[in-house]
């Protein structure tokens, strides 16, 4: 008997959710399909104070810019519970407020299960507290397991890409740091600041970029910014094209 040969018809998938509340589509991109020439920079998270939303939106601008690299800023985590600061006594225990963010995580593990992540001040936070009691770093678990974190993920102190430097931030804000590095460089941790700077000289044309942070202002966590007048900014950054186009967007509020 003759046999006939059938051709499966290929489906090509994609996830499409209409979400009515934020007026646009959301998206579930695939990352491995995305140009890896172009990052997503996501600014600090803070879990598990993250806002509602946040996820949704960055997938959506990486899908936008088709970013294929996807590069965190750190603070992950926010630790309010171990902080050095007060904590405040009627928040999450320390036990509770790590499981909370794990549980918080896992929709963003879901959707970037390839990253870098950069260590900011809070993720570094146990580290700190194990070494004031004299504990051996080799003591402590990896921050990768800590979070829950999927084993493409790769955490370091600072992360160089197409001569851009990324880092978390702790001295100086992004353009300062690009000007007297010469390099172009990428930062979070100043929650309330975000801009793309450039500083051309005869030689080279630089740029600095603050991101915000995705996390929820209002959280018991933040109390200590509710005198301030300036407040922090949702935003994420897209450097496009081999690093030579960077661009902030803030989430739409
Ligand atoms: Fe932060």
């Amino acid at each position: 008997m003759k046999k006939i040969a059938v051709k499966k018809k290929v489906v090509k998938k994609t996830t499409v959710k209409k979400k009515k509340d934020l007026g646009y589509k959301i998206y579930t991109p695939r990352a491995n399909k995305l140009d890896k020439n172009n990052v997503i920079f996501i600014p600090d998270l803070h879990a598990p104070f993250i806002k509602d939303g946040v996820l949704d939106w960055i997938k959506e601008e990486q899908k936008r810019y088709n970013c294929g690299t996807v590069i965190f800023a750190g603070d992950i985590i926010d630790g309010h519970a171990w902080s050095y600061h007060e904590s405040d006594p009627d928040g999450l225990s320390v036990g509770d407020e790590l499981q909370a963010a794990r549980e918080q995580l896992k929709p963003w593990f879901k959707a970037f299960p390839e990253a870098i992540s950069l260590m900011g001040n809070h993720d570094l936070l146990i580290q700190r507290k194990a070494r004031t009691i004299g504990l051996s770093k080799h003591f402590i678990k990896g921050f990768g397991d800590v979070i829950g974190a999927p084993k493409g993920w790769k955490f370091d102190i600072e992360y160089v890409k197409d001569n851009v430097l990324y880092k978390h931030g702790n001295v100086g804000t992004a353009f300062k740091v690009a000007k007297e590095s010469r390099i172009s460089t990428c930062q979070g941790h100043f929650h309330a600041e975000t801009y793309v700077q450039w500083s051309v000289s005869e030689k080279d044309a630089i740029f600095g970029m603050q991101v915000g942070w995705g996390a929820d202002r209002h959280a018991y966590a933040f109390d200590y910014g509710k005198p301030f007048a300036k407040k922090p900014v949702i935003s994420c950054g897209l450097i496009l094209d081999r690093g030579k186009t960077p661009i902030v967007k803030l989430m739409p509020i």
